[in-house]
């Protein structure tokens, strides 16, 4: 294998390039954002896991380069494609990114290219619609091109499950795809699991996810269950975790985020609706997760009664706008969700998060408060949304006037306006 090409350069794909870097194979990266390309020319990485100086280090050894142009793709002879596959409006998956990118590998064709669909994607659709677009002009899997899916699992902000020392499965369309996939993977990966389908590795990446969606779901509602029954919900969850065998503890929280774990499994029931098929639980955990920003702004409603504050007016700080700790990543956090149902009351919104410096809601634009004494005391309720590490939630506990904690980073502390999940 000589050169590998990444297409896509976000939290996947940039990570997924420095690993092949380290293991010297040099790699070319196609990213349709400009603006990210310059910034990756001048060696300043935009994803928090990778380091602005190990990016700049492969740019001058010649290890890697980023570029908006494809013509460097004609000589890799290993594609990796990790793009967006958002959802639309309608809850249809949009596999346009994907196409566009399968159609521009096309027009750069090498002679027995192995290409890898990393995006997560709906059961088949790497048979379905891949295969047919690389297979165009009467070129031929198995000869001109091997074709394969391996789902990404990156965990942005995890530092000890890094690509490395994660499995990866992988599944090509054909026995050889398979091969040539397992033998690629191998050289940064140390373990990587084969399965007999590109169909097998689509649908096992998203029982993974659909897992988590319906275990952060059951532990919601407990949160909510707890609160009626007048038990603590954290206190119960560290008892049974105590539980050496058949119990993985989930933390309840605002809500779910990110590019995954709120889309996935929507993947999954919109393909299998096509196969006059309801998939229950996974609809349960959409409305139970879905529902949880509203419930966080009726408790906050709640604290600022007690203080006889009504919601209107108001001023909330929410501490974390990312949809998890360590990670810039805001897309779909339900942070957002509780500012827009805030500012709807008729609260004043700020947010303070040192990974989100600013953000753009319903086309307003906010910016990060830097989280002082002044800020704290100015807030009439602070809201811990994302726990991040490095925060000093005790002292916040302290010094606010009220703490909703979401995302119980104040465990342990009693004040009496301070209230968890
Ligand atoms: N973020 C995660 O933690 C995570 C984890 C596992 C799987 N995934 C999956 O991986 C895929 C990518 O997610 P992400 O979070 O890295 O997205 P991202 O938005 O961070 O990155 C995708 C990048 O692809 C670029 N792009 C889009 N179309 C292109 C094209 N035709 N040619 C070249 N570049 C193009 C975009 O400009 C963007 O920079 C998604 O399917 C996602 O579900 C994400």
């Amino acid at each position: 294998m000589k050169r590998i090409g990444v297409v896509g350069l976000g939290y996947v794909g940039l990570p997924l390039a420095m690993e092949f870097c380290r293991k010297n194979l040099p790699v070319f990266g196609l990213e349709v954002d400009e603006t990210r390309v310059r910034q990756l020319r001048r060696g300043r990485s935009y994803v928090s896991d990778v380091a602005s100086s190990e990016l700049a280090g492969f740019a001058r050894k010649g290890l890697f380069t980023a570029s908006a142009d494809d013509r460097g793709l004609s000589a890799c002879d290993a594609v990796l494609v990790c793009v967006q596959t958002p959802l639309r409006k309608t809850k249809e998956p949009d596999l346009g990114r994907i196409v566009a990118a399968m159609e521009t590998i096309a027009r750069r064709p090498r002679l027995g290219r192995l290409v890898v669909v990393e995006s997560t994607v709906f059961p088949g659709a790497t048979e379905e619609v891949v295969l047919p677009i690389l297979s165009r002009g009467g070129r031929k899997l198995g000869r001109d091109f091997f074709l394969a899916f391996s789902p990404e699992r990156v965990d942005p902000g995890n530092s000890r499950y890094t690509i490395s020392n994660t499995p990866k499965v992988v599944g090509g369309v054909d026995a050889e795809s398979t091969r040539r996939a397992v033998a690629l993977y191998e050289r940064i990966v140390a373990r990587v699991v084969p399965v007999s389908s590109a169909r097998t590795a689509e649908m096992a990446k998203l029982l993974e996810n659909s897992f988590r969606a319906v275990n952060i779901a059951l532990v919601n509602e407990m949160a909510q269950s707890c609160r009626r029954l007048g038990v603590d919900v954290w206190e119960i969850l560290a008892a049974a975790a105590t539980k050496p065998f058949g119990f993985m503890p989930f933390q309840p929280g605002p809500g779910i985020g990110g590019h995954c774990i709120p889309k996935d499994p929507q993947l999954l029931t919109w393909k299998l609706k096509l196969l006059n098929f309801e998939p229950r639980f996974i609809q349960l955990a959409t409305a139970i997760n879905g529902g949880m920003p509203a419930y966080v702004v009726e408790r906050i409603g709640g604290l600022l009664n007690r203080l006889r504050k009504p919601l209107r007016g108001s001023r909330v700080l929410l501490l974390g706008v990312a949809y998890k700790a360590g990670t810039s990543d805001y897309r779909e956090s339900p942070a957002l969700d509780i500012m827009q149902l805030l500012i709807e009351a008729g609260a004043q919104v700020s947010y303070h998060d040192a990974f989100v410096p600013r953000l753009r809601l319903a086309g307003k634009a906010f910016s990060s408060r830097p989280l002082t004494a002044a800020a704290l005391r100015r807030a009439d309720c602070v809201a811990i949304t994302t726990a991040h590490a490095g925060v000093d939630y005790a002292r916040v506990a302290r010094a606010a006037r009220a703490v909703f904690d979401a995302r119980n980073a104040t465990a342990g502390i009693s004040r009496r306006n301070v209230e968890t999940l």
